[in-house]
């Protein structure tokens, strides 16, 4: 009897020892521990403490006063290990003291990111920087010589109508009406008003349609041109050139083909197609028209005063935002002018 007595006082005691350990030892690092640890040892009901206290009678008469005293101590600690992950992991806020953990990471600010039709024209225009084309700039509000007059549209070509071009000012005499510039090839004839060949520019911009707005086109959209004027310039180095951006932009075996086409500006003329794969159609995709070219017209040259028996050129114009919907997989030209946060926040 006896010793069966001290076998349970030993039982007890034991478990007081493991409390204690358990309470020095379980991790708060998040609150979901902070509340399993609050139960588990303070709950009235079940809690660990409480359990124990209910085995004081098994601890021999003399010894119960040290046992309940440890058993309170233990309790304390419970409860300032508590208090202290709390204020943790609620780090200072409202306290007005520093952190208590200064190797926390601070909060991250919302960040910015470029908008995809810039981060495609940086592209674009980078490709082309690579290859040795400088930069070149010219205003969005244009003159009709510049837009039209001086890239051999005729008169009465159909591009001038109200229909395609916003006309800041309309004129009688012939070259005279100020507007928005319909494409980036009037700066084209800047250039080669202000510069010698050789000449290698390419000219990212913003151009300005009166056009029905539609999944496929909007008022105002971004081109970048290109152009190279020197002695001896052939269709074969369009090719070429057209060849190795299309390379870079869409893949190594990027399929593309050049169809005949006309400009007023460039003769020959041509557009440049690229195979777009798409299981989902018949035939497995579809040709994209992804830019128009061809070698600069020589009443062009002729009309910025340049010889055209000694040099030729090719020119080349691309629409920014069908490359980036084919790029990024957008079916909407709209999409790209609404700001929408949530569909910019996929290009950071
Ligand atoms: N400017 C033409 C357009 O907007 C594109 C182009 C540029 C074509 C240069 C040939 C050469 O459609």
């Amino acid at each position: 009897m006896e010793e069966q007595n001290t076998n349970v006082a030993a039982a007890a005691l034991k478990a007081l020892a493991d409390l204690q350990s358990e309470i020095e030892e379980t991790v708060l690092d998040n609150s979901q521990a902070l509340d399993d640890y609050r139960i588990r040892f303070l709950s009235r009901k079940q809690g660990q403490i409480t359990a124990l206290l209910k085995r004081i009678p098994e601890v021999a008469p003399e010894d119960r006063k040290g046992f309940g005293q440890q058993i309170n101590a233990a309790k304390s600690r419970v409860e300032s290990r508590i208090e202290e992950a709390d204020e943790l992991l609620s780090g200072a806020s409202g306290s007005g003291s520093a952190p208590s953990d200064l190797t926390l990471p601070g909060r991250s600010f919302p960040q910015g990111s470029l908008h995809p039709i810039t981060q495609a024209q940086r592209l674009i225009t980078r490709v082309f920087e690579n290859y040795g084309f400088e930069v070149a700039e010219g205003p969005e509000i244009e003159d009709d010589w510049h837009n039209f007059s001086a890239l051999n549209f005729p008169p009465d070509h159909p591009a001038r109508d109200m229909q395609d071009t916003f006309f800041i000012e309309e004129s009688d005499e012939e070259d005279g009406g100020i507007l928005l510039r319909t494409h980036t090839s009037p700066v084209q004839i800047r250039v080669m008003e202000e510069k010698e060949p050789p000449i290698r520019v390419i000219v990212p911009g913003r151009v300005y349609r009166n056009e029905a707005i539609s999944y496929k086109s909007y008022c105002l959209f971004h081109q970048v041109e290109g152009l190279y004027v020197d002695e001896g310039v052939t269709m074969a180095d369009l090719k070429q050139i057209l060849h190795a951006f299309a390379k870079t932009l869409f893949g190594e075996d990027v399929k593309m083909r050049f169809r005949p086409s006309f400009f007023p500006f460039t003769e020959p003329s041509a557009e440049v197609d690229i195979w777009w794969k798409d299981e989902n159609l018949p035939g497995g995709g579809r040709w994209m028209e992804i830019l128009g070219c061809g070698m600069v017209d020589p009443n062009v040259l002729e009309g910025v005063g340049i010889d055209s028996e000694r040099y030729t050129g090719y020119a080349f114009g691309m629409g920014v935002e069908r490359i980036a919907m084919l790029r990024y997989g957008i079916d909407d030209i709209r999409i790209l002018y609404e700001n929408d946060v949530r569909f910019l926040e996929q290009f950071s």
